[in-house]
Formats: structure tokens, C-alpha cells, sequence
């Protein structure tokens, strides 16, 4: 075995860090010069010319031609860059980003390649916002263009962010070696004997965060698109067997998204690479898009159904980024949403298109749910923020931006039908190609298809439209509704009454931590709501959109139930007040197919939630989902599950001895309850996507709870597993839950160990390491995050996962939260303050404290690392969380025993 060594470069994280997503040449207009810019004081004593952490705008790049010459001995590089810049202000500064490199000349030469100084010129460096500063003596003078020359050099960096390197173990050694950029065509040239040159044909004009390279012995796999675009997946020689589907996926996506945005991709080839180190999930690097190995590789042997689903999600994601991204490009990260919002909700809209039995839209909902859970807590944010320093910046890629951002556009396409959208959609990235844009843009587009529609068509579905705009009424204002949902933080919680014929709608800030009697209810909040609903008495899907707090409806007397939201198409949570619960519960019982299964499952959402803020007693809940049994549908069945399993876990991570006794309960209550739907379950991959899904769940959580045959059935395929020396091929969807139970015992944990440290495939190796979490011996716990820490055997790059994963094992909760604390300052400097890694350790070794001394145990940490502590939102996210447990237990746990006695009697 050797370890061989690839390089990564990719621009993003060092564009983030306060410049403009601005594509080159795009600032058109040119301000006065700005007071920011400070007169230098002579050489040798300049005091930085620059205050702000965005650049000046009268300074326009044209063009950058890059040389990097990386070395692989030394794990350093050396490279320059010729910058062609069009300066709209006299000035005697070029202000750049610049973060951890050596500069070691830097000239400006005129448009007649004429030097304007004799002199090397001096550079001013502020790192605290990762900028330089370029004096010139001569002035550079309005209206001229200039060429910029800088040569530079660093250490190839460790981690993820700027040039850095990553390695593979290998058996084989290859020495040829290939770079792959946003290349267009490339052309090698032997520059010095053995040093070869690649030379990349000019890109289009793009964003500068959106350039990567990478240097790697890698293999790949070819075909070509029905428009000619050659699509290329890349891996490890080992893992090389594992592109095949990707393949077939980036294919599909490409030739389908050219014809739903209709327009051509316009680069000749998208490579697509698994990098064995990286921090994120994948980035969308315009035409070279950049994974890690479980986003991209699949190994029908081991990889199951939900990572099948998660690579055609990620390349669906990565792809649309293509044209919502890279082809139109935000104007700032404050609404970083128009990237991430979209790419996210085109993940739906692709893969349905592309996948249909994949039946992706059953995960819609769950996206939803997630943006629902931040959205109810005091610590979020509306969809678009103010974002300036990079720590900021870092924090935009969160639920909100992606989920929240997909689900308020899920509301805007089923408001404005699918064409209206669509052709919206059209117009706006057709308008702003290469350009950037702001949401007042896509508005405009949207409302621009909205009244071509209104006004002329007449064929069937324009008319369709017309009916559409038409109930909007006259005037509708498609901005001022959706600056409701963009600009204002929150979800309405939506109550409704019945009255005789009508039914009286309410809207409010709906919170999960708070109730009106606490004072802190606002109706300062409101929301033009395109509100759907569905009675017994049609079939059809009802109407309206409400702009005032309160408001009514005519439903006529003879309706016997009415279920708002209808599919969940709407952004909104709903209470039926009076009774109206119960007539869901009756209707459930009763009729339960007589609503669609996302009803059923938004309902199950619905009450839930407003059980956690204190709106609906639990036991009205838990009779709710007590029709389940009946249910045959996976996402409703897991929806219900999930709650009782969630309780399972909070009550389990208390170390109270009264609390024992309901935790008992709720464990013995599941199994009696699901125990025709865990007897159901097969331990193989047949079936369809849904059925594979609901048994990889129910297994799962069934062995959780100990469940005897469970146990047992697990126990033995794991041994047969032992004794094929792992030549064994479990079951795809359960081999998760195999390896959990194998792992309980000393010599199965260490034997997964050993595969995890072997296994050349990813998708395994994180069901291994998931296995290796529920460990119940806290040294063996311990072992691996040290193992996490240290970055050899476990990567560094599955740090935070592991964390999470060893969070939710109620032996290892708090030696997580301990091991965060403790290393504090480490995880800092490795992910970043602000990135994501860091909000989600924070979240989730935090989440299942629900004791007010828990509370202050959280509070008092957060106040010894004040500094950081509060510029991050994930710290509030944490203290919203643990208060709303702790309300959660005071509420509930009583009413939870004594229904529970009551069922189990
Ligand atoms: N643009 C992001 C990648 C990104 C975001 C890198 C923030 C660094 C910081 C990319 O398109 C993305 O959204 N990646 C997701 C995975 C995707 C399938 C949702 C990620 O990395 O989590
Ligand atoms: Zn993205």
C-alpha cells in the first residue's frame, strides 16, 4: 500500500471571505470615489488604503490568465496571475483579496505593456479581511485599462479551504498525472525535461468563486450528451468501479435541465470528481463539480437506496447550481437563497423528471420540516439577510437559504402553476446569463409571465393561468407577497374556526418556545398567504389568498370537515381550534384514505408542533397517530414513528430513575403498537423505494429498542457476516443495522474497526463507522473520536458526523459535549468559524439536554467563548433548542405517562 497525494483548488472558500460573487467585467457603473480609500503617506510608512470588506468598485477585472506550478515534493507552489483591470477612478491603489499567500513581485503595466514604475511595487497586506493592498506611484487614471502582474507562492494547505492536498492509499502506483479545471480545452506542453505544462482555453466570464482545479492520478469514465457536452466522473483508480451510475445520472440531468431552463449548457464538458477529502458535501465549480466520495460513488454491492438517492440529489443539486449560480449569479451572499434555494427545490423537479420511481417528491415534505424546525425558533432569520464578514457569510448556507428557500418556492410554483413558473424562471436566466441578479429580478420575471398570460393566450392551460391570476385578484403584487416570505423571518401559524357556514381564519407568528400568555407573541408579523383547502364535499382544492391578520372563507353548511393546506403545498402551520382536532383524529380513524397521504402526514406535522409550543395537549397527538396502524403508506408511518422514536430518545438520555419507567413504556408501547409493521419486514432489498426505505427505518429503530427477534435476526447475519471474512454481501438497507448490533460486542466492534480502516467504499465505510458509534462502552466511544481528532484512520473530513452520531448514543451524549468543550479551539481552526461543521457539532451534542441545569451548562460555555459565541447563530440555535426540551418535559412528561399506562393497561 502507498499513499498517493492529489491537489485540490477551489476558490470558494477564499472568494467568500468578503469579495464580490460579482462576475468579472459586470460592475458597470463606476461611484465617485469613495471616502473609504485613504491617501497613501509616502513608501515605506503606507498605512492600509482600504477600511471596507468588499472592494472597491471602480477597479473592474477583465480577465485573469493564471500560472500555477504545484510541487509535490516540497508541498508548496509557486504561481502568478496577469489581471487585466479597467480603472474608472484616478487611484494609486489596487485593492485584492488575497488570504495566506507570499507575494513575491507585483508590476502594472499599461495598455502599451509600458511599466508605470521602475520599481517592484510596494504591497500592503491586511489580513483580517483577507485583503492587499498595490501601490502604485504613478496614478492609474480613469478610463484606462491596466494589466496587473503578481507572482506568488504558499504551502499546499491541510484542510479543505484554498489550494490544498488530500491523499489516497493505493496498491498500484501511477505516475501519470492529469489536471482537471473549469477547462475548457486543454493542452499539454513539455515546458523543461519531465515538467509538463497544461494550458486551459479562457472560460467564460464567471464568477471568480466558482474556479477550482484539480491534480490527481485519477481514472474516469466518458460519454457524451444528446447536445455534445462530454460528461466525465472521476475517482481513485480503486474506487474508479463506483462512477458508473454517476455517469448515467450527470447525463440525464444535463440533457434535462438544458431543456427545462432552455438553454444550452455552454461549456464543451462537465467533469464531475469523487475527492477523497472534503469538507463539504459538493460544490458546483462551473464545469468541473467537486464531491465527496458518498455524494458522488455507488457500489451496488453496498451502497443502498437512500445513498442512491443521496448521489441523484447531489448531482441534481450541483447541476442546476450550473445555470441558478453560475450563469446567474447573486449579487451579494445576503441572498445567497437565489443559489441554494433554487438548486435545492430543482433536486425535486429534476430527479422526478429524470427518476420517477425514485419517487422523490415523498422527500419534499421532510425538506420543509427541516426549514419548519428553524423557522419556529426565535433564533432564525429571514431568507434574505445582511451577510458581511466571512463568519456571517458562512453561516448563510443553513436551512433557511436551502430549505426554507426551497418550500417558499415549492408555494410560489403551485400558486403560479408549473408553466408560469417555469417560463419565469426562464426569462429570468435567460435576461441575467452571465450577469448578476438580485430577487427583485426573478419577481419581475415571474410577474412579467404572469401578465403575458393574463392578457393574450387563450389556449387550455394559459387559461388555467388566467384563473390563477385572476384569484389573486386584479392587482396582485407578486413582490410585496413575496417579501413576506423572503425579508420577514418565521412561519405564520394559521387557526381555524368553523361558524356555521365559514370558517374564520386567523394568522400569527407561529414559535415553538413561546405561547400568547408568555407576552412575547407578536402580531407584528404578516404574511400574504396563498392558502389552499379540501372539504368532503368536492374533490377539488379550494382557493384564497389572505393578506390581513384575520380573515373568512364561505364553505357552505353541508361540509362535514375541512383540512387546510392542502398537500402541504403552503408554507404554513395550521390549528383546528374547538374540536377541530378531534374531527381530524375521527376523520383519520374513520376514513383515513379519504385525504392524500401528504395530508395525512402534514397533519401528524401540524399537531406536533403545536403539542411542542403548547397549543394542543400531547395526548390529542399521540390519539391522532393512533390511527397508524392502519396506515399503509411509508411517510405518514414514519413521520408518527419519528415522533414517538424522538420522545424514546430524550427520555433515554435522562439519567432520572422516575423518568426509567416511562422510557420503558414508550419502548414497550412502539413495539406492541408497530408489531404487525416490524413483523412485515423482510431482511432484503426487494420491493420498491418506499418499501426499502420504511423497512431500513423500522429495523433499524426495532433493534434500537431491543427488540428480541430483531436482535436475534441481526445478531446471525452479522455472524455469517464474520465468518465470510466480510465476502458476505448484506442486504443494502440493513446492513446499517447489522453492523450496529454486531458492534455491541467486543470482537464484532474491533472487526468493523478493521473494515472500516480497509474498505475501499464509502457508503459502507459510514454504515461501518455509524455502527461503531452505538458502541455502549464509553473507552471504545472515546477511542474514536480521538481516532476523528487525530485524522488518519477516520478522516478529518468526518469529524462532525462522527460527533453527531456519537452524540445520539445515550452512553456517548455527554462524552460528545465533553469532547467539544475540551477541544474547542481545535475544531475551530480545523472547520471554521461559522461553517456549517461547526453549527451542526454545536446542535447536535447540545440537543438532547433538557434539564434547566443542562441549560446553564450550555449557557455558561457559550459565555467562556463570548467572542465567537456570539457572532454565531448556532449558539442560539442550541439555547432556543435545550429551552424548548426543558418546556417540553415540564408540559408533557406527565400526560405522556398516564397515557401511555392507559394504553398499555
Ligand atoms: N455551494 C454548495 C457548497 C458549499 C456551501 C461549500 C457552503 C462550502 C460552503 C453546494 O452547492 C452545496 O449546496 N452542497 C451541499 C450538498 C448539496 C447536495 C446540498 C453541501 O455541501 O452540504
Ligand atoms: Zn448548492
Amino acid at each position: 500500500m502507498v499513499w498517493m497525494r492529489l491537489l485540490v483548488l477551489s476558490l470558494f472558500h477564499m472568494s467568500l471571505v468578503g469579495s464580490q460573487p460579482t462576475q468579472s467585467s459586470q460592475q458597470a457603473s463606476s461611484p465617485p470615489a469613495p471616502a473609504e480609500e485613504q491617501s497613501p503617506l509616502g513608501a515605506g510608512n503606507l498605512p492600509f488604503p482600504w477600511s471596507r470588506l468588499r472592494l472597491p468598485r471602480y477597479i473592474i477585472p477583465l480577465h485573469y490568465h493564471l500560472l500555477l506550478h504545484p510541487n509535490l515534493t516540497s508541498l508548496s507552489f509557486t504561481g502568478s496571475v496577469q489581471i487585466q483591470i479597467d480603472v474608472q477612478n484616478n487611484t494609486n491603489w489596487v485593492v485584492l483579496h488575497s488570504k495566506g499567500l507570499r507575494i513575491s513581485k507585483a508590476t502594472i503595466v499599461n495598455q502599451n505593456l509600458a511599466h508605470l514604475s521602475d520599481q517592484v511595487l510596494p504591497v500592503l497586506h491586511n489580513p483580517s479581511h483577507e485583503q492587499i493592498g498595490i501601490f502604485s506611484p504613478r496614478v492609474l487614471s480613469s478610463g484606462q485599462k491596466y494589466f496587473l502582474h503578481i507572482e506568488f507562492g504558499a504551502e499546499l494547505a491541510e484542510g479543505f479551504d484554498g489550494f490544498y492536498r488530500s491523499a489516497y492509499r493505493t496498491i498500484y502506483c501511477l505516475y501519470a498525472s492529469c489536471s482537471h479545471g473549469c477547462c475548457m480545452d486543454v493542452k499539454t506542453l513539455e515546458v523543461d525535461e519531465g515538467l509538463l505544462e497544461d494550458q486551459f482555453d479562457a472560460s467564460v466570464k464567471m464568477s471568480t468563486y466558482l474556479v477550482a482545479f484539480v491534480i490527481c492520478d485519477f481514472k474516469s469514465v466518458t460519454a457524451t450528451t444528446s447536445s455534445g457536452v462530454q460528461v466525465s466522473i472521476y475517482a481513485s483508480p480503486e474506487t474508479w468501479m463506483q462512477t458508473r451510475y454517476a455517469l448515467e445520472v450527470a447525463v440525464k440531468m444535463l440533457d434535462f435541465y438544458e431543456e427545462y431552463f432552455n438553454i444550452r449548457y455552454p461549456l464543451p464538458k462537465q467533469d464531475l470528481i469523487a475527492i477523497p477529502d472534503f469538507g463539504s458535501g459538493a460544490m458546483e465549480n462551473w464545469g468541473l463539480t467537486t464531491y465527496r466520495e458518498t455524494s458522488l460513488l455507488f457500489d451496488p454491492l453496498t451502497s443502498s437506496i437512500s445513498d442512491k438517492l443521496w448521489v441523484t440529489m447531489v448531482i441534481g443539486h450541483e447541476l442546476a447550481h450550473q445555470w441558478f449560480g453560475n450563469l446567474v449569479t447573486m449579487e451579494w451572499w445576503n441572498d445567497i437563497w437565489l443559489n441554494e434555494g433554487f438548486a435545492r427545490y430543482m433536486e425535486y423537479i429534476s430527479v422526478e423528471a429524470t427518476y420517477p420511481d425514485l419517487k422523490v417528491e415523498e422527500y419534499l415534505l421532510d425538506t420543509c420540516f427541516s426549514a419548519i424546525g428553524h423557522d419556529s425558533l426565535n433564533s432564525s432569520r429571514p431568507i434574505s439577510s445582511p451577510a458581511e464578514n466571512p463568519t456571517q457569510i458562512k453561516q448563510m448556507f443553513d436551512a433557511v437559504s436551502y430549505d426554507k428557500g426551497a418550500c417558499v418556492l415549492h408555494m410560489l410554483r403551485h400558486f403560479l402553476t408549473d408553466d408560469v413558473f417555469q417560463r419565469g424562471i426562464v426569462r429570468y436566466l435567460r435576461k441575467y446569463s452571465y450577469r448578476n441578479a438580485h430577487n427583485q429580478d426573478l419577481w419581475d420575471s415571474l410577474a412579467n409571465c404572469i401578465q403575458l398570460f393574463s392578457g393574450l393566450e387563450t389556449c387550455c392551460s394559459c387559461m388555467y393561468c388566467l384563473l390563477q391570476y385572476l384569484f389573486a385578484g386584479e392587482h396582485m403584487d407578486l413582490t410585496a407577497m413575496m417579501d413576506t416570505w423572503i425579508v420577514q423571518k418565521g412561519i405564520p401559524l394559521v387557526t381555524v374556526t368553523r361558524k356555521g357556514p365559514h370558517l374564520l381564519l386567523r394568522q400569527d407568528r407561529f414559535l415553538r418556545t413561546v405561547l400568547p400568555s408568555d407576552g412575547l407573541w407578536s402580531t407584528f408579523f404578516l404574511w400574504h398567504i396563498p392558502l389552499t383547502y379540501k372539504t368532503d364535499a368536492s374533490s377539488t382544492t379550494h382557493r384564497h389568498l389572505m393578506t390581513t391578520h384575520t380573515d373568512s372563507i364561505h364553505i357552505g353548511e353541508e361540509v362535514s370537515w375541512v383540512k387546510v393546506n392542502t398537500d402541504m403545498t403552503g408554507y404554513y402551520v395550521v390549528h383546528y381550534e374547538d374540536g377541530g382536532w378531534d374531527e381530524m383524529t375521527k376523520l383519520l380513524r374513520e376514513n383515513h384514505t379519504a385525504l392524500s397521504y401528504k395530508d395525512r402526514t402534514h397533519l401528524i406535522h401540524n399537531a406536533f408542533q403545536l403539542i411542542t409550543s403548547g397549543h394542543l395537549p400531547l395526548d390529542k397527538g399521540l390519539d391522532l397517530i393512533g390511527y397508524l396502524q392502519l396506515e399503509t403508506h411509508t411517510v405518514p408511518l414514519l413521520q408518527g414513528l419519528g415522533y414517538l422514536e424522538a420522545f424514546y430518545r430524550m427520555i433515554e438520555k435522562k439519567n432520572d430513575f422516575d423518568v426509567i419507567t416511562s422510557f420503558l413504556c414508550v419502548k414497550m408501547y412502539i413495539l406492541r403498537f408497530f408489531r404487525s409493521i416490524i413483523d412485515r419486514q423482510t431482511w432484503s432489498d426487494g420491493g420498491s423505494v418506499s418499501e426499502r426505505r420504511l423497512r431500513s427505518q423500522v429495523l433499524s429503530l426495532a433493534c434500537h429498542l431491543e427488540d428480541p427477534p430483531c436482535l436475534e435476526r441481526a445478531n446471525q447475519t452479522f455472524k455469517d457476516w464474520l465468518q465470510s471474512n466480510g465476502t458476505l454481501n448484506l442486504p443494502t438497507d440493513v446492513a446499517e443495522t447489522v453492523f450496529s448490533v454486531g458492534a455491541r460486542d467486543d470482537h464484532g466492534w474491533r472487526s468493523l474497526l478493521h473494515t472500516y480502516n480497509i474498505s475501499l467504499f464509502a457508503a459502507q465505510k459510514s454504515k461501518v463507522l455509524f455502527a461503531l458509534t452505538c458502541s455502549r462502552d464509553t473507552n471504545k466511544l472515546h477511542k474514536l473520536l480521538e481516532l476523528g481528532l487525530e485524522g488518519k484512520v477516520i478522516r478529518s473530513q468526518d469529524l462532525s458526523f462522527l460527533i453527531l452520531m456519537v452524540a445520539r448514543n445515550p452512553r456517548g451524549h455527554r462524552l460528545a459535549w465533553n469532547f467539544v468543550k475540551k477541544n474547542w479551539d481545535t475544531l475551530v481552526q480545523r472547520f471554521q468559524l461559522g461553517s456549517s461543521c461547526i453549527g451542526n457539532i454545536l446542535i447536535s451534542t447540545t440537543g438532547q439536554f433538557s434539564s434547566p441545569e443542562e441549560l446553564t451548562e450550555v449557557q455558561l460555555f457559550f459565555e467562556s467563548i463570548k467572542d465567537q459565541a456570539s457572532q454565531l447563530r448556532a449558539a442560539q440555535v442550541a439555547l432556543d433548542n435545550v429551552q424548548k426540551n426543558v418546556r417540553w418535559f415540564q408540559r408533557n412528561l406527565e400526560t405522556l405517562r398516564s397515557w401511555l399506562n392507559k394504553q398499555l393497561q
